[in-house]
């Protein structure tokens, strides 16, 4: 009963081996940075993610081997997975190897070397979409709770295996074990990810669900496109997935292709549904996200990019890959980035060259990089203490005022942890357009002041950027005004450490009544302690039970187990 916690333990270790883990600083931003995105709809998002094939199946062979990494990849917030579908002609089914096997291949998990097309390609039998759908599961069980649900898109790239019609013979299957692999339809493909997916239906009903007259709501309703935002998606809506199919090179003419059905439309989304776009990185795209994140053309108004482009998904590739500086820029100009190059040479002294082909090396070098909101480093709490000025009139009463910083303010690099007591201008946000800011000019507020009413303009509230497009208008405001950073916006976690709301200095915790994971290691670490000694004791005293012993040997061991659990406060020694 101990021993199975423990074996489970040591198999999640074994399986990080390389890979980062989220620091509680990342989970701190990330969960923040979810938060505060909960009204924004779910195509406006920066997301980063990866192609399965270039990064992965090209590297390790198409084999169930190849997925070890899957989970930590997930638990480090890797949230777009772009992937290619084949359809094999002869077979009728999907599948994710690129060539077909042999109709007499055996079926096991030994990986068969297949030419095809020009290539040599590693494949196993088993590997299938149905065990990424399985691993996908795990990670949305594990993380189902509103604290740690998060979002996953799917991208779709659809093949045909096609074949020369004399030569198709040999790779029809020869067992009918070998010819049940697999799934003939897309939506059997994905139908083990159940309601988790987020369908076209869904988003049909959602789109006559009536529209917000106020806020963020009634804003992108103006948009061509409404999609919900993602506190419906998740959290009212329990979805975790959207699939999308972004390119299909299917020749529906020829009759041994494959079809796509009317329940395929139901469940997965096809470009034209769904207004997507795929840009790849180039010198002109990155000008342009310069010049948004510099502000110097507040003309091209941030309001066009968030009401009228969908989805920007932005891939690098061998000729243009991304560097841990235009990664960054590209995700706060508000795309969602996603890895497609084989090669990635990050100048870091301490990997040698073959770590630098492991995926977790890159997630470790570009995690710190991979947000739009705090500025690279940040939340670092308690650390800027400016020793607090004599201000007396109506201070609230926090507990710890102190010292610490527990107010968000805005500097050129991103939101910065900051004294709520200094004096800064501070963010007053156009109800009606998110990406309209207005800086009282000759102010400067502590935060709780700031937050108080009548300190911003009619129509404009003390709020702050809710995505990366509306932080970077805000930055862009600021420089425009030439007014100094940092400027205060309505952040903080002045209730409970670590837990970022807005909403003045007031605003609760959502997630004050929940135990936070660490506060559960901690509960689990010492009693699993008490459990492996009790353990080792317990067989020691069998061992010397055997050997002729000395009576009181087994008062001896007894007197130490229970000296032990004194000094850490246990009750209920086994005896
Ligand atoms: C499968 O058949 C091919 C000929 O069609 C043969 O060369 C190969 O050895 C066979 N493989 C197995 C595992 O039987
Ligand atoms: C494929 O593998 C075979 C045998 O290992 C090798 O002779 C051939 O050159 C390879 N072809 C390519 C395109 O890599
Ligand atoms: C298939 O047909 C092509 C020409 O149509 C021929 O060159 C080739 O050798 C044939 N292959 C087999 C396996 O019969
Ligand atoms: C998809 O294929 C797998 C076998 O690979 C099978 O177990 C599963 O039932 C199929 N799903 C559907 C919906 O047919
Ligand atoms: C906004 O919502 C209303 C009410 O559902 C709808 O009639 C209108 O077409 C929407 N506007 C846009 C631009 O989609
Ligand atoms: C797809 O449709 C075409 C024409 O409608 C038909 O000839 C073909 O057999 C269909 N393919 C499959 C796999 O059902
Ligand atoms: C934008 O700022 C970066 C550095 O912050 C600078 O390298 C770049 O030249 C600037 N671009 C423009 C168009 O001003
Ligand atoms: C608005 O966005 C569209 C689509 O990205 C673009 O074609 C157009 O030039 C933009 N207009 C302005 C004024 O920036
Ligand atoms: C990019 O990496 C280099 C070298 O490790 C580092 O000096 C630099 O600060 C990083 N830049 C960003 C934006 O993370
Ligand atoms: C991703 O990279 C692969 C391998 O370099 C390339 O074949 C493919 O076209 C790329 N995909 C996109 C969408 O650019
Ligand atoms: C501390 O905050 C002040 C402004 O309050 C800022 O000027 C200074 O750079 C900060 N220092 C550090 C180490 O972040
Ligand atoms: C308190 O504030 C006043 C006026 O702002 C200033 O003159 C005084 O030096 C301050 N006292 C302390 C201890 O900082």
């Amino acid at each position: 009963m101990v021993l199975l916690p423990l074996l489970f333990y040591a198999q999640v270790a074994l399986a990080l081996v390389n890979w980062p883990q989220l620091s509680p600083r990342l989970t701190t931003v990330t969960r923040s940075q979810r938060d505060i995105a909960e009204e924004i709809p779910i195509d406006q998002l920066s997301t980063f993610g990866l192609s399965l094939n270039t990064l992965v199946f090209d590297k390790k062979g198409y084999t169930t081997d190849a997925l070890d990494e899957l989970p930590a990849m997930l638990a480090v917030g890797v949230q777009t997975f772009m992937l290619d579908l084949y359809w094999n002609e002869v077979t009728s089914k999907w599948q994710l190897c690129p060539a077909p096997f042999p109709g007499n291949a055996t079926m096991d998990i030994a990986p068969k070397d297949l030419f095809w097309n020009g290539h040599n390609y590693t494949c196993g039998v088993l590997l299938t979409l149905g065990l990424i759908n399985a691993w996908i599961n795990t990670y949305i069980a594990g993380t189902n709770s509103n604290m740690d649900a998060n979002y996953l898109q799917l991208l779709l790239n659809l093949k045909s295996i096609k074949f020369p019609q004399n030569s198709s013979q040999i790779y029809v299957p020869r067992s009918a074990e070998f010819a049940s692999l697999g799934n003939s339809t897309l939506s059997d493909s994905v139908a083990s990810l159940g309601s988790y997916i987020f369908t076209p239906r869904d988003l049909a009903s959602f789109r006559n669900s009536a529209v917000p007259r106020t806020g963020s709501g009634a804003y992108y309703n103006r948009s061509d496109t409404r999609m919900p935002p993602l506190s419906i998606f998740l959290l009212n809506d329990f979805r975790r997935v959207l699939i999308n199919v972004v390119s299909s090179d299917l020749d529906e003419s020829s009759s041994s292709s494959y079809n796509i059905s009317t329940q395929d439309r139901d469940t997965l989304f096809f470009d034209s549904t769904l207004p997507t776009v795929i840009d790849t990185a180039d010198d002109n795209l990155y000008s342009s996200c310069l010049d948004m994140i510099n502000g110097s053309d507040l003309t091209s108004s941030y309001s066009n990019v968030s009401l009228n482009t969908h989805f920007r998904f932005l891939m690098d590739g061998d000729d243009d890959l991304f560097t841990n500086e235009t990664y960054m820029n590209y995700i706060r100009c508000g795309h969602s980035v996603i890895l497609n190059s084989s090669e990635y040479v990050f100048e870091k002294q301490d990997y040698n060259s073959s770590q630098n082909h492991s995926v977790g090396a890159i997630w470790d070098y570009l995690l710190p990089s991979s947000y739009w909101s705090w500025a690279i480093g940040q939340p670092i709490s308690g650390v800027n203490n400016t020793v607090l000025t004599n201000f007396t009139d109506d201070q609230p009463d926090t507990s710890d005022r102190e010292l610490r910083a527990h107010c968000v303010a805005l500097n050129p690099e991103g939101f910065v942890l900051s004294n709520c007591y200094d004096p800064f201008h501070y963010a007053c946000q156009n109800e009606s357009d998110p990406t309209d800011w207005n800086i009282p000019r000759d102010l400067k507020r502590r935060y709780f002041d700031a937050y108080k009413p009548g300190n911003c303009p009619d129509g404009y509230r003390f709020t702050l950027p809710r995505l990366s497009i509306e932080l970077l208008a805000l930055k862009a405001r600021v420089v425009d005004d030439e007014l100094p950073f940092p400027v205060w916006i309505d952040l903080n976690d002045i209730t409970v450490s670590n837990c970022f709301v807005s909403g003045g200095p007031y605003a609760q915790c959502p997630y004050q009544q929940t135990v936070t994971r660490s506060q559960l290691v901690l509960m689990i670490a010492p009693s699993f302690v008490v459990a492996v000694v009790i353990i080792i004791l317990i067989f020691m005293e069998k061992i010397l039970r055997v050997t002729p012993i000395h009576t009181n040997r087994r008062r001896h061991w007894k007197h130490i187990i229970n000296e032990y659990n004194e000094k850490h406060e246990y009750e209920g020694v086994p005896s």
